[in-house]
């Protein structure tokens, strides 16, 4: 079996190329990503030469390209996580979060069908957001019946991926499953999301920025017990199903962003709290959702599946890693990124 993996070189995607390279050692890997700002070979650069992974540079919203993956390549598993992921960014550059998520996953749904159609023993997993939701109050959690209510860019791109994955099942018949997880942390996540942001800032003695209050809770969920999520229910989901996957982990982003910077202290050896005066309140992201938390209570019942590793030890492991990766953080953030980041929240 040879199993699609896009957005291979990003965050999660190389995570999983590498959870998946040794959780079937019967199967092929073919990763395929675009290589954006957010994406580098070096997130991968451990399993490269490894005989049952193959990489290849494209575009998923490039149909000839993607024809050309699923004849070379003989696929007959996709798991889809190409996409542009960044809410922030989705601000300023909506049109960018349509072309790649919305037309992207069209062209891959379409090329799939067209490439599997009369085979059996096929599947396309689709990787979606809480986001897709909305925003939660104080209370409650969303689940598999939670209506879509998505408010950014990001998560309405997201939304309409989601609804032409279960069309193209609807409709043409393609075996498809889909997950929706919850905020994810850990190795190789690209210096733009939060726990990185505060880790890099932290190290070069910059303010670490929360938005708001730092009110906003978010449920995190380590990125290897996501990988092991992912691969189950790929394996044993149910056709046509979503499945919710989260860490069962709330936390308030500046309680989180406090628990990053005591876990940079402790292992610089610096007195814990030290780095928790770099802390700088900025005005709020425009549509900030509330809160998110997942019920897991599905993926548990059905397919056996918890998270295994608790905030304080994820933390403690995600800190350790990217200060022992210090060349990797340099490598990944290009003119692109700063250019980005400075003006993002040099008008906060
Ligand atoms: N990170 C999270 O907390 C989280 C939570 C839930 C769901 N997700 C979903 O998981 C997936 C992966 O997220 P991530 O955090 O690893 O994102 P990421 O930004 O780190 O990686 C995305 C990858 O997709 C590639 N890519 C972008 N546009 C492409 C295109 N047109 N063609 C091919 N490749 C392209 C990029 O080069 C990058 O390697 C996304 O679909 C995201 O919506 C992420």
């Amino acid at each position: 079996m040879a199993i699609l993996v896009t957005g291979a070189a990003g965050f999660i995607g190389s995570n999983l190329v590498r959870h998946l390279l040794e959780r079937w050692p019967d199967r092929r890997i073919v990763g395929y990503d675009l290589l954006t700002y957010a994406g580098h070979l070096s997130n991968l650069a451990d399993v490269m030469d490894h005989p049952r992974h193959t990489f290849v540079r494209g575009d998923v919203a490039d149909r000839e390209s993607v024809a050309k993956v699923f004849a070379e390549h003989d696929i007959d598993g996709v798991m889809h996580l190409a996409a542009e992921s960044h809410v922030d960014r989705s601000i300023v550059d909506p049109m960018a979060f349509v072309r790649t998520n919305v037309v992207g996953t069209t062209v891959l749904l379409q090329e799939a069908a067209r490439a599997w159609e009369g085979r059996e023993g096929v599947r396309f997993h689709h990787v979606s957001t809480d986001e897709v939701f909305g925003a939660l109050g104080a209370e409650g959690r969303f689940d598999e019946h939670t209506a879509y209510g998505p408010n950014s860019p990001y998560s309405a791109s997201k939304a309409a991926s989601d609804h032409f994955v279960r069309a193209w099942h609807e409709t043409y018949g393609l075996p498809v499953v889909v997950t929706n997880c919850t905020n994810n942390y850990g190795p190789y996540q690209f210096p733009e999301k939060l726990i990185p942001v505060v880790v890099t800032r932290a190290l070069a003695g910059e303010r670490v920025p929360v938005y708001g209050r730092g009110e906003n809770v978010r449920d995190w969920l380590y990125v290897g017990d996501h990988c092991d999520a992912l691969a189950l229910v790929f394996e044993e989901g149910a056709t046509g199903e979503t499945y919710c996957i989260g860490g069962d982990a709330e936390a308030t982003n500046l309680d989180l962003v406090g628990m990053v910077l005591d876990a940079v202290d402790g292992a610089r050896g610096a007195a814990v709290g030290t780095s928790r005066e770099l802390i700088e309140f900025v005005t709020d992201r425009p549509g900030h959702d509330f809160r998110y938390a997942m019920d897991i209570a599905k993926i548990r019942a059905e397919l056996g599946w918890e998270p295994s590793v608790g905030l304080a030890e994820g933390l403690a492991r995600t800190v350790d890693w990217y200060l022992s990766h210090r060349e990797w953080m340099e490598e990944v953030q290009g003119d692109q990124h700063r250019e980005f980041t400075d003006s993002w929240y040099g008008k906060r």
